[in-house]
């Protein structure tokens, strides 16, 4: 009979040892050592000599005769999709999807299953809901179709063997933590389960040229469960972003062998299932208050695209003897850095005052690049004043008040003017720059080629402090119409 062995496995970073330790010795982090029982029989999933290759051709050959497939990639369906995958499903990869219970992750898939141009069948393998309950939401869905075919299975050898007889060109498994392994005798969802599995399917994806989209659920905090080795393992890592509230859904792609990151895919969640949102900036700009003290909007860089995003912030008298800080979508120790910068160029009194800062819509912010938009909203609640009307705010924020230069200026411009913005305040060192994009000349298109057919672009006021970008945002609201092409100094 197998003997069963008591291991402990580290939750972040994969590490196994035999006893229990407040902190893994590998990672440094603490408290993610799991206790789990393993059959000894069992391979042993540290050593590597016993492991199958991950891809079964073993000789060596010259990278220059390894031949490509002249199409190795396929349409998922969904155009915005497609762009965080950087082109669609590549065959043979293994993608991981994951994200809050409940934020759309089987509707996305099942909507993909019907909607992927692929060359075979789609296999949904699904471990969570019954085959019933997965034909309810299809009619929901609106999807009939015979192209699609279910397995309830959660045992990896028997999905396994359906895989392998089947041969889809698209397989969805939803989730990766009910599958598991009959070799070892953790529970499904156990970091050494999820590893194992994730290693077999990996096998099959490279092997049987199968795109296999993994579902991940996430921790309280937003990790994916499960070692972090199943991020190294698969080719794509794609994250749901958003708030079960709003029916926003973002999808950003942290990881990808096969593309760029940082792209950001815009959902709607709607009682047809997830649609596709091409003008983000549209309608994570509607309802917005118009001239409503504390509401400002700046743009960030989502990839290739400008997005015009509305920040706002409320600040009160705090009754704490340590003033909260509460930051949605921004990163919290930023927002304390930029506040203390406030209250050393205006002495507002800040720190006594609890401040709360949104970014409207749930979608997150790391770019430096919406600092002063920051303390525009800061400082406009703070003074219960509208800043000037219309006006998109951009710059990064310096120890010393500085305003400092900030990437991507054109494309920021060219969106903002789209949306009807009549002037920006931008960074005064990147007043040289955009003279340069100017007359960049002769065939590279510059910012008054690209806009002299399109939108009007906003009064550029350029501006190098802190002081002088307050001074213009609250200053009397120049007269409507005033609209000026080019820029003012
Ligand atoms: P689901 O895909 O089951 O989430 P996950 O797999 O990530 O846990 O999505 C569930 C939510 O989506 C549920 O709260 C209802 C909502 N929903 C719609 O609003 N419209 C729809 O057409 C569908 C299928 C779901
Ligand atoms: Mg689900």
């Amino acid at each position: 009979m197998a003997k069963t062995k008591t291991i402990f496995v580290c939750n972040a970073c994969g590490y196994e040892t035999s006893g229990w330790m407040g902190r893994c010795p590998s990672c440094q982090a603490w408290n993610t050592l799991i206790e789990e029982n393993m059959k000894s029989s069992a391979p042993a999933s540290s050593m590597p000599s016993k492991r199958q290759s991950w891809v079964s051709q073993n000789e060596t050959v010259p990278l220059s005769d390894v031949s490509v497939e002249e199409d190795p990639r396929y349409t998922s369906g969904l155009r915005e999709l497609d762009r965080v995958l950087g082109g669609g499903f590549v065959t043979g990869s293994l993608v991981l999807v994951g994200g809050d219970p409940g934020i759309g992750k089987s509707t996305l898939l099942l909507q993909v299953s019907h909607l992927a141009k692929t060359k075979g069948q789609v296999l949904y393998v699904s471990g969570e809901e019954s085959r019933t309950q997965i034909r309810m939401r299809a009619t929901r869905l609106s999807i009939e179709t015979n192209h699609i075919t279910l397995c309830t299975q959660t045992s990896f050898e028997e999905v396994s063997q359906t895989i392998t007889s089947l041969r889809p060109s698209l397989c969805i498994i939803d989730s990766i933590q009910t599958l598991y392994s009959e070799e070892l005798s953790s529970a499904p969802g156990s970091v050494s389960q999820v590893r194992e599995v994730t290693a077999g399917l990996l096998r099959l994806a490279k092997n049987l040229l199968i795109t296999i989209v993994l579902v991940g659920h996430v921790t309280k905090d937003g990790a994916l469960a499960g070692p972090r080795v199943l991020e190294h393992m698969v080719d794509t890592v794609l994250y749901f972003e958003g708030e079960n509230s709003s029916p926003f859904r973002m999808i950003r792609a942290v990881k990808n062998r096969f593309g760029a990151t940082g792209e950001l895919a815009f959902f709607e969640m709607t009682d047809v299932g997830l649609l596709e949102v091409e003008n983000a900036s549209t309608l994570l700009l509607s309802g917005r208050p118009i001239q409503v003290p504390g509401s400002v909007v700046t743009s960030c860089m989502e990839g290739t695209r400008p997005i015009l995003v509305e920040i706002q912030a409320l600040l009160n008298p705090s009754s704490y003897s340590v003033p909260q800080r509460m930051a949605q979508g921004l990163d919290r120790s930023r927002i304390g850095m930029l506040l203390a910068v406030l209250e050393k160029k205006f002495a507002v009194g800040v720190n006594n005052m609890d401040a709360y800062i949104n970014v409207v819509g749930g979608l997150k912010i790391t770019e430096t690049a919406c600092d002063l938009a920051i303390l525009a909203a800061v400082f406009s609640a703070l003074k219960d004043r509208p800043i000037r009307p219309n006006t998109l705010v951009l710059g990064e924020v310096g120890l010393t008040g500085e305003i400092r230069p900030i990437a991507d200026i054109e494309r920021r411009l060219i969106e903002a003017g789209r949306l009807g913005f009549t002037s920006c305040i931008l960074p005064g060192s990147n007043k040289s720059g955009l003279a340069r994009i100017q007359k960049r000349k002769p065939g590279s298109p510059s910012l008054t080629d690209l806009t002299d057919s399109g939108p009007v672009l906003p009064e550029l006021i350029f501006a190098d402090t802190l002081s002088e970008a307050m001074d213009v945002l609250f200053m009397d609201a120049p007269t409507q119409g005033s609209i000026k092409k080019g820029g003012r100094s």
